[in-house]
């Protein structure tokens, strides 16, 4: 079977910024595939290159078999886009926002109408198809614009960040749809995400993906093995201002036959706690030990927690900072999906 997507050192260049640089990977057919990252890692503008909505910089890129350069075309036939930012007709009714695509990929008549009711069916919405866009909740238009995506029966779907500000009721929603729509329509699924739970639960494997390249492709159960230990102890530490006390119990907690290496974090400011995170194997025994050195040691313990890995600590790992550094508001959710084509380039 051929892949679905094969990427070869792929790049896209802003003037002199590598928005993706040299990316390369495989997609299997009927594989959900994961480009994780935090904001500006290029999860968008490789979307955008693969789906032929903007020019590759050099590499190569096919989608179903085509060059998503020379044959845009049939790319865009083979495909389906849920893009970032939401893009349903409000001042449509659902129904017609269906119609109007199934029109524009000339599904004929009779399968236009079938298509489009056991679709409106399968994501709830049967009910609400002839009610305006503009009266839906988030979830709901999120979910009409999946089953848009899907309407010419496409091979491979492409999502970038499917549940970005959604409800947590409404991402489980939507993830059940993609798990299923996968099921029934033999569906190969490229997706973005900064969220971890997302791509772990989704994906068969996720690429971590920071400042246009990736870091790390593997299955999630894997990314996490990476790590050793598989608990995290969190202790929060009255802040040590000789500095020798704090780095003497590391190196003394590190020689621990069950703790595998210890992370010192300030909390990012230069007074306030310390924070270090003890990599276990297993937490719950490790706690009441590391109490007692800690005790003993005089150091005061404001808190301590016991956490399992994530795909977060992944990141952490190989970045040394989080996901979710950046905080804020997500910009490019807020202006859509990047610039139109002929801005865009
Ligand atoms: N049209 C453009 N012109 C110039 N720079 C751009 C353009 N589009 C994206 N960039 C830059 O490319 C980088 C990657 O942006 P991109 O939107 O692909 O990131 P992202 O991973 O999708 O982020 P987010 O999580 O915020 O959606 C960023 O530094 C961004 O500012
Ligand atoms: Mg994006």
């Amino acid at each position: 079977m051929t892949d679905a997507i094969v990427v070869k050192e792929l790049v896209k260049r802003y003037g002199s910024l590598s928005a993706v640089d040299h990316i390369s990977f495989d997609v299997a057919s009927g594989e959900c595939f994961g480009s994780l990252g935090p904001n500006g890692a290029g999860k968008t503008t490789l979307i955008r290159v693969l789906t032929g909505l903007i020019r590759k910089t050099e590499g190569e890129a096919f989608v179903s078999g085509y060059d998503v350069t020379k044959q845009a075309d049939h790319v865009r036939r083979a495909i389906g886009v849920v893009s970032q930012a939401m893009t349903t007709d409000l001042d449509l009714s659902g129904w017609e926002n269906l119609d109007i695509y199934a029109r524009y990929y000339e599904v004929p008549l009779k399968a236009r109408k079938a298509r489009i009711a056991l679709l409106l069916d399968l994501i709830g919405l049967a009910s609400r198809a002839g009610d305006l866009v503009a009266t839906y909740s988030g979830g709901m238009r999120r979910r009409l614009e999946i089953a848009r995506g899907l309407i010419h029966r496409p091979k491979i779907l492409f999502l970038d960040e499917p549940t970005i500000g959604l409800d947590p009721q409404s991402r489980r929603v939507v993830w059940e749809l993609l798990q299923q729509f996968r099921r029934e329509e033999q569906l190969t699924i490229f997706l973005t995400t900064h969220y971890m739970d997302e791509a772990d639960l989704l994906c068969d494997r996720i690429a971590i993906i920071d400042n246009g390249k990736i870091i790390a492709l593997d299955t999630p159960e894997n990314h996490k093995k990476e790590i050793p230990g598989s608990d995290i102890v969190d202790v929060t530490l009255e802040r040590d201002d000789t500095n020798e006390g704090i780095e003497t119990i590391i190196a003394e907690m590190e020689t621990l036959p069950f703790v595998h290496q210890v992370i010192r974090h300030s909390g990012g400011q230069e007074s306030g706690p310390d924070v270090l995170n003890i990599y276990s194997d297993n937490g719950a025994q490790a706690i009441p030990v590391l109490m007692e050195r800690l005790q003993a040691r005089g150091m005061k313990i404001l808190a301590m927690g016991l956490k399992q890995q994530t795909l977060e600590d992944v990141f952490i790992h190989y970045t040394g900072r989080s996901i979710r550094s950046e905080g804020g508001k997500k910009v490019s959710y807020l202006i859509g999906a990047g610039l139109p084509r002929r801005w865009g380039n």
